[in-house]
């Protein structure tokens, strides 16, 4: 394994929204990964930011009567708060709306003006006169230019599933106001990239998973379309230099973010970010969902490349998130936001289930909400928690909290748990989270029966030493899955290095038995979820 610094990031959230339980499949398993190779000694850091800018915001703004500022503050303040409850551990959480930020944009347009990759051409698009600006795609209406179908989006139809522009549409209106709308020219900046056709025909391989890249070189072997990367006043974002009045569009500064929020990061910790991404001393990879491939597999490399910054050395990509096997809905109550969740349960459930159910392919991953319920109680409660809360309060009631040695055929069984943790660890690895998370059920399954065979609370009273020692293994062995679950659940394993006094766990110390061991007062790790609660959630995201 090579031993570079890694630089792992999130797609970053808009600032027009809370985050919600599709957004947590990505946070989490990058949270999970990161916080992995943490306790593997390598060093590592999560990097991620609200994405603040474009027209949704700006408009959005406008309804709730605040500036765009006062808006993307409050979302910041929120995702904070929500992402520290679910536990997300970032390295750095910043905004894309910084000076930092326009500094990187500004250096990387510079880079692509200088090497020719940048074209101004006029062009003509939708204009509301009433709102006085251009509509972006999605805030125009009209009838599908295919089947007719009226009250269509501006870029593909519901009816008949056809995608196309909304020039072509012709009766376009304001999605919002129903206000027709004009043609307008306009002068737009385009990215030329198709100067970087064979390069990304050769990186993308490379650098994304197979199903990925099959996908992808399917549109690589055409000419790749010039990408517009402007937008006309009145707009929220960065101004282009030397171009009044013109703003680069959001996804021209979004990814950028990656990189200003590592160098305010390298700042606080004292570090030279630009070893980290202009001279290569560090690995970037990027945890992405599959609805934005192409802006980062296909611009944004062409954009670093053209910039002089380090590409990334991995793009994962993920699949979306289903509630009871369907997409996330308002009216079902299953459109759950984080907020809504924690008002309800510990971070730690979704986390365990999460984690179960994640593997590294873009499959889509469902969150059946009484699978959820059924297996939290059935194997984080009934296998994990229950055999480590009753060897510990067995031992503290019983044997004054004292460990001896572990039995022979304890001593075995922590054996084969120690043993486990290279398979544990590639499967984490190669973040097929599931596989691990069945490997640490099946130990939790194999404690269970060693435990039951040698019913301490009954040799307790005929034989308490022999008894003891079977505590004594139990106890190790629950140590042992904690270290192994500490990346997926980081606070319920605190309170096991709690309990038994230890510094924070690195993967090595499951290597470590403990013997002729004090441990301490025993606190409740975790109980059972109840129905209740998630009906609870369920009516309070019904709108
Ligand atoms: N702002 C852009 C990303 C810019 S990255 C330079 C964006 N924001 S988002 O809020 O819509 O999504 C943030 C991340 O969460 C994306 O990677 C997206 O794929 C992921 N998810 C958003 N909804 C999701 C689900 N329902 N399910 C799984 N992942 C989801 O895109
Ligand atoms: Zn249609």
């Amino acid at each position: 394994m090579n031993k570079k610094t890694m630089i792992v990031t999130s797609g970053l959230p808009y600032a027009n929204g809370p985050i919600h339980l599709g957004h947590l499949v990505e946070y989490l398993q990058t949270d999970f990964w990161v916080r992995f190779h943490k306790m593997q000694e390598r060093e590592c850091f999560y990097i991620c930011a609200d994405d603040t800018h474009g027209t949704p915001i700006m408009i959005k703004a406008r309804k709730l009567g605040i500036t765009p500022e006062e808006l993307i503050e409050k979302s910041y303040e929120e995702h904070e708060k929500d992402f520290a409850d679910f536990e997300v551990n970032f390295d750095h959480y910043s905004s894309t709306h910084s000076e930092a930020n326009k500094a990187v944009v500004d250096d990387i347009f510079q880079k692509m003006q200088e090497q020719g990759h940048v074209e101004v051409r006029t062009i003509e698009q939708l204009y509301c006169e009433h709102e006085q600006m251009f509509l972006p795609d999605r805030f125009v209406k009209g009838s599908c230019p295919k089947c007719q179908a009226a009250d269509q989006y501006g870029d593909s139809c519901d009816v008949c599933g056809a995608t196309y522009s909304p020039m072509e549409m012709k009766d376009p209106r304001n999605a919002d106001s129903g206000k027709p709308l004009t043609r307008r020219e306009s002068e737009h900046v385009f990215f030329k990239l198709s100067n970087f056709q064979s390069f990304l025909r050769e990186w993308v391989p490379e650098h994304t998973a197979s199903e990925v890249s099959n996908k992808l070189q399917e549109w690589l072997k055409d000419d790749l379309r010039d990408w517009d990367i402007s937008r006309d006043e009145p707009y929220f974002g960065f101004e282009i230099p030397g171009m009044p009045k013109k703003y680069f569009y959001v996804w021209v500064d979004a990814p950028v973010g990656y990189i200003s929020t590592t160098q305010e990061w390298c700042k606080k910790e004292n570090r030279d970010w630009d070893a980290l991404w202009k001279k290569g001393e560090a690995d970037v990879y990027h945890f992405i969902g599959k609805d934005i491939v192409y802006f980062h597999t296909l611009f944004w490399p062409a954009m670093l490349k053209a910039g002089g910054y380090t590409l990334p050395q991995q793009v994962f990509v993920h699949g979306f998130l289903n509630v009871n096997g369907a997409k996330m809905s308002k009216s079902k109550g299953t459109f759950i936001s984080a907020r809504t969740y924690l008002n309800h349960l510990d971070a730690t459930y979704l986390r365990y289930y999460y984690a179960c159910k994640l593997n590294s392919s873009v499959e889509d991953i469902d969150l059946n909400l009484e699978d959820f319920t059924q297996k939290v109680n059935a194997d984080l409660i009934g296998k994990i928690t229950n055999l480590g809360s009753r060897g510990a309060q067995m031992l503290g009631k019983k044997c004054e909290g004292k460990m001896t040695s572990p039995d022979l055929d304890g001593a075995k069984l922590i054996q084969m748990a120690q043993e486990k943790g290279e398979v544990i660890a590639q499967h984490f690895q190669e973040r097929n989270f599931s596989k691990g998370m069945t490997e640490i059920r099946q130990l939790a399954e194999e404690g269970n029966r060693y435990f039951d065979a040698k019913a301490p609370w009954t040799s307790i009273k005929t034989n308490p030493e022999e008894a003891q020692k079977v505590l004594t293994t139990t106890i190790n062995y629950f140590r042992i899955m904690a270290i192994y679950l500490k990346p997926i659940l980081p606070s319920y394993v605190a309170k096991v290095e709690a309990l038994l006094a230890e510094e924070p766990y690195l993967w090595k110390d499951a290597q470590k038995v403990l013997e002729n061991y004090t441990i301490g007062k025993f606190e409740h790790l975790a109980k059972r979820v109840e129905s209740k609660s998630v009906e609870a959630i369920v009516e309070e995201s019904t709108v």
